[in-house]
């Protein structure tokens, strides 16, 4: 068995903060999704993992990926010269993945749980494609499965205007070798991609056995910036373990479960958990938390932040008050105020302020 991530693709829904950078890289709990999906690869024992990047933003998933000796696997990139499609990702990685069965990741998907339980029904049961699904509240948003009370699949559409169900299609698939028999017979859909729905959905006409398996955990598509908030929020709840490599002076207070990394200060400060703290990062003066993730070497004097994610070599200054906000990397907010009434500001593309 092997696997493919899929981190190409364009990111256009967390601009402005994918304008300059790959969107599978956004952290959550200070931790780029895509080492989530890794993780849970390498966790059943696949070794050999093709990466699928875009020629844009390849080079920064493979800074921050390497060959995969860290996590004891071997990562080999390939790239995908455009975003063609799932299915066309499929077929540029052909070379990659020969004959053998394989796992395929969308990159920016992050599910509560590990993928043992969904290898083992497809090494049960030998079908040509098992396809993970998610009962939702707004199917129209993903790919949509029509099952039958066995599981079997009856028919699949790609972000259907009405939907026949509310079983959602997650970015985790396993296929056999005849995946590629279908995508051969597919044609590019009204977005101009080769879908992996209209793939799968060739193998049900093919009458090959697609089987389904529904998820009892939580599925982050992490696409927009609440579902970045909320992803960030339920992993610190989950998995976050209490460790200060740190220093934290006596003067502040540590309540719940809190992480700081090493070389990070924390003076005069409260840091109500569950919040991560990153390395080289100084928090002063502060009030943080709960449900916050701040990255490395980020300055935050004199300012409270609650339910948010601050990325790398950002600083904040005498902010009275930020909440639900998601801040790029190496962003300045400073309030100025006493001295000025009128905002001053120097926002990219795409940029959201509530004042
Ligand atoms: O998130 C689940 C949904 O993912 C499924 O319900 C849909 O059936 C499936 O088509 C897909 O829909 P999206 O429109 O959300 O896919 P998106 O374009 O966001 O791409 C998903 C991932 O795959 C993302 O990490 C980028 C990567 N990708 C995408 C394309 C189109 C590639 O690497 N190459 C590509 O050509």
């Amino acid at each position: 068995m092997k696997a493919i991530i899929l981190s190409g693709g364009k990111g256009t829904r967390l601009r402005p903060l994918t304008y300059s950078g790959a969107k599978q890289l956004v952290p959550v709990a200070n931790k780029p999704i895509l080492f989530y999906c890794i993780e849970n690869i390498v966790q059943v024992g696949i070794k050999e993992i093709g990466m699928i990047i875009a020629p844009e933003t390849g080079q920064e998933i493979r800074d921050a990926v390497g060959d995969g000796s860290r996590w004891g696997v071997t990562i080999d990139y390939i790239v995908q010269d455009v975003p063609g499609g799932l299915a066309h990702a499929i077929r540029t990685a052909r070379g990659f993945l020969s004959d053998s069965p394989f796992v395929m990741y969308l990159g920016d998907n992050l599910i509560g749980t590990g993928i043992e339980r969904f290898l083992d029904e497809f090494n049960r049961s030998k079908p040509e494609a098992l396809i993970l699904l998610k009962e939702v509240e707004n199917p129209k948003q993903f790919g949509v499965a029509d099952v039958s009370g066995n599981g079997k699949v009856l028919r699949l559409i790609e972000k259907p205007e009405v939907p026949p169900s509310n079983l959602a299609l997650v970015g985790i698939y396993i296929f056999s070798p005849k995946i590629h028999d279908a995508i051969d017979l597919i044609k590019p859909s009204g977005r101009g991609e080769l879908e992996i729905t209209d793939a799968i959905q060739e193998l049900i006409n093919m009458r090959c056995n697609v089987e389904s398996f529904v998820l009892d955990m939580w599925w982050l598509d992490t696409g927009k910036k609440d579902d970045l908030l909320t992803a960030n929020a339920i992993v610190l709840d989950e998995w976050l373990k209490g460790n200060i490599s740190g220093t934290v002076d006596t003067a502040s207070k540590i309540l719940g479960r809190v992480s700081v990394g090493r070389n990070s200060v924390i003076r005069g400060s409260t840091i109500r958990g569950p919040v991560v703290i990153g390395e080289n990062t100084v928090i002063e003066n502060s009030f943080i938390g709960p449900h916050t993730s701040i990255g490395d070497n980020v300055r935050i004097i004199k300012s409270s932040v609650e339910h948010s994610v601050i990325m790398n070599e950002s600083e904040l200054r005498d902010i009275e008050r930020l909440e639900e906000s998601l801040v790029g990397r190496r962003v300045r907010i400073v309030e100025n105020r006493k001295t000025h009434k009128a905002l001053r500001l120097m926002l990219g593309d795409d940029s959201a302020v509530e004042v």
